[in-house]
């Protein structure tokens, strides 16, 4: 059950746009909520750092899930997609006054905090206000993640979280703030993580945190392990939906709790990376002395992961029957070296006009397109648009 792309239905559209599988999305999904019922007290927030289409959000508000937001303008998002605001949990290292006045107004599930003053100004704010704001920690549990450097978030060099030295202090703080009801912990370690072993070294880690806190006599109602899990970029056609049982079995085995903990997790790439492509046509193949070019009108304004995380999208022709291959640099038409999808890839004989996808760019495509070079920012269309 490998994506599809109704090329038939793509005459006419203007390239570059993303399309979203939403047969595959649904079924990611289920496969998250059979994992998930086995245990009363899971709960999956979707990143939307992700993915913010709106038709995507609603196709993941009908699946019951969460919401895990990093910024006011995706609370705003997510509310106008019908998420309920009970559902939220709001992160990010450097929150704005009006974005924590949101989160209070809009009575949203929790806070994730990540230092002190950040703590202070929520008091403060909520004091104000007349509220009451939910607080967990983000912890720093410096724990590495086998992934690309750019998305490991969980050392202790990162700029992420608070130190676990300093938990106690912390913790101790906010249960005497007047306007702050102390909730849990919260820990994230990266992104597109394929080892089971990273997430069992960060339960094992909270599980020793825990510890130090019976303790101190301190007690979490909830646990928030963060995303991460990652997706098969190399055989999206083989392997559309991650191993999610692998995944939840590691908290299930791995992680100790005390009665009444609810334990949270901030899916976002596994939920949609692999429902989305982005559909591009060529405009010129271009056959340079040492390389042969097949120049998109995508760019890195449209996907961005290959040239800011060397990520590599499984690229197809969608168009040609040709049987003769060729090898090709697949390129985008920015004004920068960096605009490259792929280096010395195998294509069949390639034509201007011709339709070309990449695959899995669901997650952290679409989202993180820009207006550089003055250019349009991409559609994005589901299989009930097209
Ligand atoms: N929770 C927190 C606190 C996060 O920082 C992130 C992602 C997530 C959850 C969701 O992680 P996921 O399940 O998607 O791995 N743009 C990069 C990925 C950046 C991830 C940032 N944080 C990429 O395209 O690979």
């Amino acid at each position: 059950m490998a994506i599809k792309l109704p090329v038939e239905r793509f005459a006419g559209i203007r390239t570059p746009f993303y399309y979203y599988d939403t047969n595959i999305l649904r079924q990611t999904l289920d496969a998250i909520n059979q994992e998930t019922k086995k245990h009363d007290n899971y709960f999956v927030h979707y990143a939307v750092k992700a993915n913010a289409n709106l038709k995507v959000l609603k196709v993941i508000n009908e699946a019951g899930l969460g919401i895990d937001c990093v910024s006011g303008g995706e609370i705003e998002q997510v509310l106008k997609a019908g998420f309920p605001a009970n559902k939220i949990v709001f992160a990010g290292v450097g929150k704005s006054d009006w974005e924590i006045e949101l989160g209070l107004d809009k009575d949203i599930f929790c806070f994730n905090v990540e230092s002190i003053p950040e703590l202070e100004v929520i008091n403060e704010i909520a004091n104000r206000k007349g509220k009451t704001a939910s607080v967990c920690f983000r912890i720093n549990p410096n724990v590495g993640a086998h992934t690309h450097a750019n998305i490991t978030t969980g050392l202790a060099e990162n700029k992420f979280g608070i130190a676990m030295e300093d938990m106690n202090h912390v913790i101790r703080l906010a249960q005497n703030m007047k306007n702050i009801r102390f909730r849990g912990l919260h820990f994230h370690i990266g992104s597109q993580i394929l080892e089971m072993d990273d997430f069992i070294a960060l339960a094992e880690r909270i599980n020793e945190l825990q510890d130090q806190l019976d303790r101190e006599g301190i007690s979490l109602e909830i646990i928030n392990v963060g995303g991460g899990l990652g997706v098969d970029y190399d055989h999206p056609q083989d392997n559309p939906i991650p191993n999610f049982k692998d995944y939840f079995d590691v908290y299930d085995k791995y992680l100790k709790l005390r009665p009444g903990q609810t334990v949270h997790f901030e899916l976002g790439r596994a939920i949609v990376a692999q429902c989305g492509a982005l559909i591009t046509k060529v405009n010129y193949v271009k056959e340079a002395h040492v390389k042969k070019f097949v120049i998109v009108d995508a760019g890195f304004t449209d996907l961005i992961r290959p040239a800011l995380y060397d990520a590599h999208h499984c690229t197809l022709n969608l168009t040609t029957t040709n049987t003769e291959e060729e090898i090709y640099d697949v390129v985008g038409p920015i004004c920068e070296s960096s605009d490259v999808f792929d280096k010395d890839l195998r294509l069949p004989k390639t034509q201007r006009g011709d339709l070309i996808a990449m695959l899995s760019a669901g997650a952290y495509g679409e989202i993180m397109a820009s207006g550089y070079n003055c250019r349009r920012l991409p559609e994005g269309y589901v299989s009930e648009d097209l």
